[in-house]
């Protein structure tokens, strides 16, 4: 079984920020954790992260064993404490950092498969990159990998060698443990650095191999907020281009933004100004946007929503929503329901083509299906103290501007007139009107 160790437990002090660098978000999620994803994507079994101490707790709920390194004194110091804590094993190591939430799990894969290949002590990942640049460089003789020389360490005749060291590695295990060991801290930091591990092993003659990644984005590092909004923007084109490609037509990609992990059908139209956020689905053949924000909704096929907030929601097949409405809190809207301008749902169950076309307040409400709930319609659902249940029948009609007043229930058929105020329960088929509501006698009646 491979185990990975990846490194994190660096300060971040370029982000300026109270929050751990690797926990600052691309696309909804910890930039750690799209690293976390591409290390179990290229086979891990197991995986160590060398953490700062306010890290622990939020990777352990991920599964990932923490080592906590505190102080911090680089990145041989990291590696050393993590092989202190794995137990023996006769394997390989994978090592990368948590700072570098583009690299694909194939990336991981290839230097993986280069080294098993090649039965070297160690294969690291090398990339070309535009100079000056601050990355470690790969020093060669003779084609033969024999250092790497930090920014900060190198000559001038060094800083110009273009082919860097990206900081994914893969040693055969016993040599990490003898090379790191090994280490020293003299060098302009006063670290101890693993890439010093590279000289160690040449000079011994052990096998160095690269993996020339040809991509020189894919490795970049996170080091402040402009390189994370410069990644940000890389990998929202993978995930809006891994839509478009099973299916999904979306008309405008820069201003649509949509999270990792978000699942969308085939057919649907995603339109401008549209925002698609944590743990949301949409089914096949909807129209989603324009200016619509998802988040954590589920939606089902066939649905049409437009200038509309669906948050912790779920929207039932051919529904339509929108425009300026916003569901929230648990709402459930079943299938072919409408909602209309101006409506708010919260922790609300509108049944089955059920009706709220023009501004309404519904809140912890049940409503059956087929009933069509009037414009202007509130349910009074907070008697300051407590929050209250409303509930309505199927096929009811509740009149234009009519207050509910919870803990209510309106019985199947029942109908309130326009600017009513119901403050006892309607029995089923019953007409009410009037402050407060009072049955009217039908015309049947004798
Ligand atoms: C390191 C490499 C450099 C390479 C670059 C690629 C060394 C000495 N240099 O430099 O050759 O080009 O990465 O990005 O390794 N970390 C710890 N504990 C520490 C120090 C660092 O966990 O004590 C972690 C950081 O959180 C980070 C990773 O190790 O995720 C790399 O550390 P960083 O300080 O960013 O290394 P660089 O100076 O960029
Ligand atoms: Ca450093």
């Amino acid at each position: 079984m491979m185990r990975a160790v990846i490194m994190a437990a660096g300060k971040g002090t370029r982000m300026k920020s109270a929050t751990p660098k690797v926990l600052h978000e691309l696309c909804g999620r910890p930039m750690i954790e799209h690293v976390i994803d591409a290390v179990r994507g290229a086979g891990a079994g197991q995986i160590f992260a060398v953490v700062s101490p306010d890290l622990k707790s939020h990777l352990e709920e991920l599964g990932v064993a923490c080592i906590v390194q505190d102080p911090q004194n680089g990145t041989g110091h990291a590696v050393a404490i993590a092989m202190a804590a794995l137990e023996r094993a006769d394997g390989e190591i994978l090592i990368a950092s948590g700072d570098m939430p583009l690299v694909p799990a194939e990336l991981l894969r290839a230097v993986v498969d280069v080294r098993a290949r090649s039965s070297a002590e160690l294969a690291l990942v090398s990339a070309h990159v535009p100079l000056p640049t601050n990355f470690g460089r790969i020093v060669r003789e003779g084609g033969r990998i024999v250092r790497i020389v930090e920014n900060a360490d190198a000559s001038d005749a060094e800083r110009r060698i273009d082919e860097v060291n990206t900081g994914i590695y893969c040693f055969e295990e016993s040599a990490l443990r003898r090379h790191v060991a090994a280490l020293r801290p003299d060098n302009a930091q006063g670290e101890l650095y693993l890439t010093d591990c590279i000289a160690s092993i040449a000079r011994e003659g052990g096998r160095i191999e690269a993996f020339v990644c040809d991509d020189a984005r894919l490795v970049m590092g996170i080091n402040n907020r402009i390189e994370l909004a410069a990644a940000n923007a890389v990998l929202q084109r993978r995930i809006l281009e891994t839509h478009m490609l099973a299916g999904v037509t979306i008309v405008d990609p820069t201003s649509v933004g949509i999270d990792a992990g978000v699942e969308i059908g085939p057919d649907t139209t995603i339109l401008p100004q549209t925002m698609l956020r944590g743990k949301t689905t949409v089914g096949g053949k909807c129209a989603i946007g324009p200016g619509c924000l998802l988040e954590h909704a589920q939606v089902a096929d066939g649905v049409t929503i437009w200038y509309s907030v669906v948050r912790d929601s779920s929207v039932g097949r051919g529904v339509t929503i929108g425009p300026f409405a916003h569901l929230r809190g648990g709402s459930n809207v079943h299938e072919d329901a409408r909602i209309g301008d101006y409506v708010e749902l919260k922790n609300t169950v509108l049944g089955r083509g059920a009706k709220a076309q023009h501004l309404a307040y519904l809140g912890d409400a049940e409503i059956g299906e087929e009933t069509n709930i009037g414009a202007g319609t509130i349910t009074c659902n907070y008697d300051g103290k407590r929050k209250n249940k409303t509930k309505i029948g199927k096929r009811a009609f509740v009149g234009s501007n009519s207050s509910l007043v919870a803990p209510v229930s309106i019985g199947d058929e029942a109908m309130t007139g326009a600017g009513t105020v119901v403050i006892r329960d309607v029995p089923p088929g019953e007409r009410v009107v009037g402050n407060p509501a009072r049955p009217i006698k039908r015309k049947a009646e004798p």
